[in-house]
């Protein structure tokens, strides 16, 4: 099969917000206990933070990460975990029936983001409580000093406010599931009082407000929509949820998925400007996706926690997904399509990154090591930084119950600011090797610099604590640039990188 591509200079889509790179970070299973807090740990510092567990994090280079939930946030108390350790509660977490000792909060979170070379996107909670919390919980991290909150952290141990510029109002407010769901017109006028009050405290702040959990979500976009008429003049961006999963095992339909999540994000732009237009709007509000990944492999080991019958266990595995081959595929095609939608995606978030539906796992006592997704949100967090390109792809596609005209070869282009070209390329075919030809314009003369390529014969292959190595990446080869013409295969199921520079 072949594939042409056209990629110019001077046609992109939008500079990339190195923020689609972010990641998030719940007090849920183990993602914080046995995860990144540790203390006993080989490896822990000072803190108790896994010191191999931050060392992967920064080779990802993350951005921000979002914290404290998820659903959790909305009947945490953030008090809770301030002051002394040992005279903090065990509250339980409705959220998932377990028990929160509270032995992290937002002072060692801060720490742990500074050691890991991140920053933190929080969120308050709008389920159990409301503005007056958040509030405080915002003046407690941010205001310099001489008020009640600032005093209390500096009291706690930190001098400096720690400026946190991004903020979700809530988290998932649509979902029965939710601890104080709302509908649309109570969140709504909620979340735009709650926005005015943190703006009276500091103009600068970066505001998110709830969309839709899922595109399958009856009141979606219809949420949108009431939730921007009652927020639009406040917040910038509107959050949106979509996890992926291939439980019938059909490949076609599953790797056809990011078309749902491409036409996701469309509709949920074309009301952002339904709603700027009819407010007369001069603003741009954007879609913050802070929550994305493959989510599906642990569902069933999790009911018995879920329904309580374990009592509230203390950071038990829970959402442990073992990622395959196939999730590789699935997780380029996301990264790929946020780099394609970058003019209105400005932040993403991988849900999560340790332990939990995650692309770093550890042992409590033993390794972390790189599940089979850590790759591809490796290579586009790294290389995936720069100017989107509007590629034109021409390509034979295919029809699923999913999508039509789904494209065998998916491919995203990154004009980084170095001058070098990024390509990122999925087969979603499982026979045939595509031969892509990339006709290059005003770039210059390039070179190859950079290939990686990610093929199994095993679509359900995994990496596990005994076997770390067993899906990984793979210098590519026989890849060409003849003048401006670029010639590589990608073979059956594959994912691949190829980065070009003068
Ligand atoms: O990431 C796991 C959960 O998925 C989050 O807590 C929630 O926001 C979503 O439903």
């Amino acid at each position: 099969m072949k594939a042409s591509v056209t990629a110019h200079k001077d046609f992109t889509i939008s500079r990339i917000d190195d923020r689609v790179y972010g990641a998030f970070l719940e007090h849920l299973g183990r993602a914080i206990y046995t995860g990144i807090y540790e203390p006993g740990h080989k490896t822990a510092d000072a803190n108790g933070m896994r010191g191999d567990v931050i060392e992967l994090v920064k080779e990802l280079d993350v951005p921000m990460v979002r914290y404290p939930g998820g659903n959790f946030v909305s009947a945490y108390n953030w008090e809770d975990g301030i002051g002394p350790q040992a005279e903090r509660p065990t509250r339980l977490d409705l959220a998932w029936h377990t028990s929160e000792s509270n032995k992290v909060g937002i002072h060692e979170f801060a720490d742990w983001c500074e050691a890991a070379d991140t920053k933190m996107m929080l969120a308050v909670n709008l389920g159990s409580r409301g503005l007056d919390a958040a509030r405080n919980f915002v003046e407690y991290v941010n205001h310099p000093g001489g008020s009640y909150w600032s005093d209390l952290r500096q009291k706690n141990g930190r001098q400096e406010p720690w400026n946190v510029k991004l903020w979700c109002l809530g988290n998932e407010m649509d979902g029965p599931w939710q601890v104080g769901h709302k509908d649309a017109e109570e969140y709504g006028k909620l979340a735009a009082e709650t926005a005015k009050a943190l703006r009276a405290f500091d103009k600068s702040l970066e505001l998110i407000v709830c969309g839709s959990s899922h595109s399958n979500m009856p009141t979606f976009p219809q949420w949108e929509a009431t939730v921007l008429e009652h927020t639009y003049d406040y917040i910038d961006h509107i959050s949106l949820h979509m996890y992926f999963a291939n439980p019938e095992k059909h490949t076609a339909d599953f790797l056809a998925l990011s078309h749902k999540l491409d036409d996701y994000i469309g509709a949920v732009a074309g009301v952002i400007d339904f709603i700027k237009a009819k407010r007369r709007s001069k603003k741009d509000v954007y879609i913050s996706f802070d929550e994305w990944n493959v989510w599906y492999h642990s569902r069933q080991q999790d009911r018995a926690i879920l329904d309580g019958k374990q009592g509230w266990p203390h950071a038990p595995a829970l959402l442990e997904d073992a990622y395959n081959f196939e999730d590789v595929l699935m997780v380029g095609l996301i990264l790929n399509t946020f780099i394609r939608r970058a003019d209105v995606v400005k932040i993403a978030c991988i849900a999560q990154l340790v332990n939990v539906i995650a692309p770093i796992m550890t042992e409590p006592g033993g390794d972390a090591w790189r599940q089979t997704i850590y790759y591809p949100y490796y290579f586009a967090s790294r290389f995936g930084r720069g100017t989107a390109l509007d590629l034109k792809v021409t390509v034979p596609s295919y029809d699923t119950e999913t999508a039509k005209g789904v494209g065998y070869a998916d491919i995203a282009g990154v004009a980084g600011d170095d001058g070098s070209v990024t390509l990122f390329a999925v087969n979603r075919h499982g026979e045939e090797a595509i031969e892509v030809e990339v006709a290059l314009t005003g770039f210059g003369a390039l070179r190859v610099i950079d290939h990686q390529v990610m093929t199994h014969a095993d679509l359900e292959a995994t990496n596990t604590a005994k076997a770390q190595d067993n899906v990984v990446p793979k210098a590519g080869s026989g890849a060409t640039v003849n003048g401006a013409t670029l010639k590589v295969t990608l073979p059956p199921y594959s994912y691949q990188m190829l980065r070009l520079k003068a």
